[in-house]
């Protein structure tokens, strides 16, 4: 499908559009960025393996019948997408308290919360992305409650398929953020709420089971260095990975080359 025109571009990906308007490319970018775009750097190789997580994560949920605007990887860095209209929120769910949960509400770092917590923000750059309540969405009309009900039962459902997939990895589930748009369903001829956007280890907080090291962007955020070992760490252990391959020793500027397995 041929790349036409850039329609956007955050920080990190860029969609584009293709000869069909319904159908969108998402291209990951290596850029990492933290505190509202406060601290920016490239990191070699990480939008190739967050192109192949995030497709790896949404075609599994897409499995256990979770609607997604996924269509296909198509190569390293891109991935075919169903245009979206995308509700200017964020989903956040929380398993275990960590981040902006501690800081606000002063809860002990690393609490095993009783169930998961879901919280709203509003996707507003200027603003900070502040946290929302239900209320501020409905009052503002960013969504339905017909909507939010729906969401709110996908995420928890997500939640709980992302939980199995990472433990089973010996990976702790922190928290996540999701985001959702609403999609023409020709073949229904209805609009449907789909899961969009990406979940890799830039979206989630990822701890290994045992000693807790964290395997996800908080390695820069808090500059812990070793961020592309800790994302290469995760998709090998989702098995997508070859056990030999060291991204690090892989020429980015030059067509990629890494082989990733087979679903
Ligand atoms: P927080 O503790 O900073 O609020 O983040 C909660 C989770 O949401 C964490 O896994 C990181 C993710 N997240 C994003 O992916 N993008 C964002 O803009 C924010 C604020 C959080």
């Amino acid at each position: 499908m041929n790349k036409r025109k850039k329609i956007y571009e955050g920080k990190a990906k860029i969609l584009y559009e293709t000869s069909d308007k319904n159908i969108l490319i998402q291209h990951f970018k290596d850029d990492a960025t933290a505190y509202n775009n406060l601290k920016k750097a490239k990191v070699e190789g990480k939008g190739v393996l967050n192109n192949r997580i995030s497709e790896y994560i949404l075609s599994s949920l897409s499995d256990c019948g979770i609607k997604t605007h996924l269509i296909k990887r198509t190569n390293m860095r891109e991935q075919l997408i169903h245009k979206a209209e995308i509700f200017p929120i964020e989903f956040i769910i929380r398993n275990i308290a960590t981040g902006s949960l501690t800081k606000r509400l002063g809860v002990t770092e690393g609490t095993t919360l009783d169930r998961p917590l879901l919280e709203y923000c509003l996707k507003n750059d200027e603003l900070n992305d502040p946290i929302i309540s239900k209320e501020h969405i409905l009052n503002f009309n960013w969504a339905s409650e017909e909507d939010i009900k729906q969401i709110d039962k996908m995420s928890l459902r997500i939640n709980d398929l992302l939980l199995g997939i990472f433990r089973a990895i010996g990976i702790k589930l922190v928290d996540f953020k999701l985001e959702y748009g609403k999609t023409y369903n020709k073949n229904e001829d209805k609009y449907e709420i789909v899961l969009a956007d990406e979940i890799s280890p830039d979206t989630c907080r990822l701890w290994d089971v045992k000693t807790e090291k964290k395997l996800d962007k908080d390695r820069f955020r808090k500059d812990l260095g070793n961020i592309i070992e800790a994302y290469q760490e995760v998709a090998r252990r989702l098995g997508i990975m070859p056990e030999e391959t060291n991204i690090k020793e892989v020429n980015f500027n030059k067509k990629l080359s890494i082989k990733f397995k087979k679903r």
